[in-house]
């Protein structure tokens, strides 16, 4: 890269804790243009000169950086989890105020999932309420909003969507009951002494942004979150962050796929969180859509022989608790001595993807997909994977071939 460029970089990193190398140069390459063009200039140091002395410009040049790619009941079991919990819990947490923290919220699909899953487990909206931070003040003005498209209903059921949005045109509005109990504001977690005055939350979503961070920024990132929980407070993080959390000052939640961690603290008794983790059910959870997990709708047709059920569901738990190195050494071992089955390359790629070797994963789910084209959920970790590279176009064929197959899956039962 060269010298003003990496310089622009340089500052991105420093003020919102972006590693421009954590997605690709194309979108960096896009950002940088869009704004050198909106100025009438195409010298980098020229621009560099602005930027670094202009808060105006760096705050547009973050807005064109930021990746707000967001959908409602995004991964569904942190849903399932939290409802589960709060359905336990329920006692009490009544005449308590049950803060929650979206962080970063984009535009807003997640906070308004955690307002609909804690009114569909029974909570009054008198009886929480939800703080919606993030940085780009054009994400939080189409939150506020809260009119959608089809493109944020991504879960194959929407009974949800009937439930709580009505119709504008083509669009979906959220009703006024979903919204009544949540705050959106601006705000960037680098900057010190964030939202250090709000008090304590009991749950707090940060999800998909410790992905785009660089090392320092994480770790500054899980100190403040620590910081914002209360004792025995619950995380939720992405799929791709629980791995950061290993060896920190939290701990893994048993519930698979929910990627929660509890905020360890002195002389912790058996929490509810714990006990409401290990009892849930099919039974107890939300019916408002389709889990996307590791589950495949349909048996692989070529899997040669059916892998053993105790150790595929071992080596997810391994994962889930964060033993990465095991999980993936005990997949590898599994998978020399049986069999090369669709199921366990794609359960292998999501682990070197936890581990931050997206390269392989990549490579790995690819295999899954060539040796079971109807495998769903190598489809949508590969469209997650290649969204995130910024190969959007490649992301959304992925994703429609895993939709396909969904509803035939659905259709056919
Ligand atoms: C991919 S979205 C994640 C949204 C949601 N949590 C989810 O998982 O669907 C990432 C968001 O992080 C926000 N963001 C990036 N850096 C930030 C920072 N330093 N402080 C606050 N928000 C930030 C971006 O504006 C963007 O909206």
């Amino acid at each position: 890269m060269q010298v003003a460029k990496q310089k622009i970089a340089d500052l991105l990193e420093k003020t919102i804790g972006l590693n421009v190398t954590s997605f690709s140069n194309a979108t960096f390459q896009r950002a940088l243009g869009t704004r050198m063009k909106a100025l009438g200039t195409d010298d980098f140091t020229a621009y560099f000169g602005q930027v670094s002395v202009s808060p105006e410009e760096l705050r547009m040049l973050v807005e064109e950086v930021v990746v707000p790619e967001t959908w409602f009941f995004r991964d569904q079991e942190p849903f399932v989890f939290l409802a589960d919990f709060i359905s336990k819990s329920k006692k009490k947490l009544a005449n308590v105020n049950f803060r929650i923290l979206s962080l970063p919220c984009s535009t807003g699909e997640e906070p308004y999932s955690i307002a609909m899953t804690l009114m569909q487990a029974g909570l009054e909206p008198s009886d929480y309420s939800i703080d919606a931070v993030d940085v780009s003040e054009q994400v939080l003005a189409f939150a506020r909003e809260g009119v959608y498209k089809n493109n944020s209903f991504r879960t194959n059921d929407l009974t949800f969507r009937e439930k709580y949005f009505y119709k504008v045109g083509d669009e979906f509005a959220i009703k006024k009951k979903v919204r009544e109990n949540i705050r959106f504001f601006q705000g960037n977690m680098l900057q010190p002494g964030f939202l250090e005055n709000l008090g304590r939350y009991d749950v707090v979503f940060c999800r998909n942004v410790l992905i785009y961070f660089n090392q320092d920024a994480q770790k500054h990132t899980i100190e403040s979150i620590f910081n914002l929980l209360r004792p025995d407070g619950l995380l939720f993080t992405g799929h791709s962050e629980a791995n950061l959390f290993i060896e920190t000052r939290f701990h893994p939640v048993s519930h698979s796929m929910a990627f929660s961690f509890y905020k360890k603290s002195v002389g912790q008794s058996k929490s509810v969180r714990q006990e409401s983790s290990k009892s849930s059910t099919q039974a107890n959870r939300p019916s408002m859509s389709s889990p996307l997990s590791y589950r495949q709708p349909k048996p692989s047709l070529v899997c040669p022989q059916k892998p053993k059920k105790d150790e595929y569901e071992f080596v997810q738990q391994l994962a889930d608790e964060g033993k990465l190195e095991e999980a993936a050494g005990r997949c590898e071992k599994y998978m020399r001595l049986n069999d090369h089955s669709a199921k366990w390359y794609c359960l292998l790629g999501i682990i070197r993807d936890s581990q931050g070797n997206q390269e392989d994963a990549m490579e790995l789910l690819r295999k899954a997909v060539y040796l079971a084209p109807d495998n769903v959920e190598s489809l949508i970790q590969l469209s997650l994977l290649t969204e995130r590279a910024g190969d959007f176009k490649r992301a959304l064929n992925y994703k429609r071939r895993a939709k396909k197959l969904q509803q035939e899956g659905n259709n056919s039962d």
